[in-house]
């Protein structure tokens, strides 16, 4: 059986794009692997969040990702900093990594160039902590995007490092998983062809969302004044609505309007209600677990609690393991 693993910095809501373009993956995943799913709280501090925003933040990720689905039965779900161990080893993988090649990570040009004033040793010392994550229960399979690719390569290099420098094959080397032909993206709502909170919060409609917030952000979708001809390949926007149409709605729904656009008498006023309504209808299960578990402290602290026993268990092996190998022995 494979160890899965993968983290989420609680940044916000998750949205359409999160859940469909990963969520739904990782639910499938626990059924067949043992699975491991975190809150990587210690990552989001590179952006120094206010103390609030950050303790709402973790509770409204971790609320999502139970209410989407994620079984504390099945899959070990868990808060970075409730495993103080990866801090160690965090601590001990660095005395192996050259400062020169994290400058030349990508992730941390490109924050080097957005926040200038911050250029703080947590974003330089990034991929070492997400390597400890990794490493430290031993996984074999990270599901990550292809932003994550470069940081994952690096967590191989520091696993193949150590396992070289004490002369062992201790660490197995974690390989990016994606998930072939099931990879999809989600458009966002403002004509751009990926839903994305970073680049606009606008463009993304949340699980938590309310119906009326739904309507209304879906009314406001980017549109033009329709076809002129028959059977017209359709603009960015225009295909972004039909593609979301895809993942939520029944199929006659679909085919209805594209028959309505093909014969240019398409309204897209309809098609949008229709929209929101069946986004609406399709995340109302999980809607109405969101509401019943943020009612519910006495739940999410158990499951926290659960998920940080279990996760402590290999990463108290990994560390006493990994101390012998080093050699930092006890009297
Ligand atoms: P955002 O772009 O909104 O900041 P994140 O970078 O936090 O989203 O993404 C978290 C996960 O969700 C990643 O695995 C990413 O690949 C996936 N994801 C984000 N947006 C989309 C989308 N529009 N379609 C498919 N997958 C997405
Ligand atoms: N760096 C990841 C991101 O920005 C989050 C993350 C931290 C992660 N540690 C990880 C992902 C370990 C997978 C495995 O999305």
């Amino acid at each position: 059986m494979d160890k899965v693993l993968s983290g989420i910095r609680p940044t916000g809501f998750l949205h359409l794009g999160n859940y469909f373009g990963a969520l739904l993956n990782f639910i499938k995943m626990q059924e067949e692997n043992e699975c491991y799913f975190f809150i990587a709280d210690y990552h989001s501090l590179t952006t120094h969040p206010k103390p609030a925003d950050l303790k709402t933040n973790v509770k409204n990720v971790l609320i999502d990702y139970l209410a989407a689905g994620l079984d504390p039965e099945k899959a070990t779900i868990y808060i970075q900093s409730d495993l103080p161990e990866v801090c160690e080893l965090s601590l001990l993988l660095s005395m192996n990594v050259y400062v020169g090649e994290l400058q030349r990570v990508s992730s941390f040009k490109e924050k080097v160039r957005r926040q200038p004033n911050n250029v703080n040793a947590g974003l330089l010392t990034y991929p070492i902590l997400m390597a400890a994550d990794i490493l430290v229960h031993r996984a074999d399979k990270v599901p990550v995007g292809k932003d994550q690719e470069q940081h994952l390569e690096m967590t191989r290099d520091f696993a193949q490092r150590f396992n070289n420098l004490y002369e062992v094959e201790y660490f197995k080397l974690p390989v990016a998983y994606n998930f072939g032909n099931e990879l999809i993206k989600i458009p966002g709502l403002d004509g751009s062809t990926k839903m994305s909170k970073s680049d606009n919060e606008n463009s993304c409609i949340y699980l938590s969302d309310t119906p009326e917030i739904i309507r209304k952000k879906v009314m406001k979708a980017v549109t033009d004044s329709g076809p002129t001809e028959p059977n017209q390949p359709k603009p960015q926007a225009i295909e972004n609505i039909f593609n979301l149409m895809k993942v939520v709605s029944a199929e006659e729904t679909l085919h209805f309007f594209e028959e309505e656009y093909n014969q240019c008498r398409i309204r897209y006023g309809d098609m949008k209600k229709q929209l929101a309504a069946d986004i609406t209808a399709y995340i109302s299960p999980i809607y109405n677990r969101i509401l019943e578990l943020r009612d519910n402290d006495e739940y999410l602290k158990r499951v926290i609690r659960q998920g940080a026993e279990k996760a402590h268990e290999n990463a108290a092996k990994t560390l006493h393991d990994v101390r012998e190998i080093i050699g930092i022995k006890k009297f």
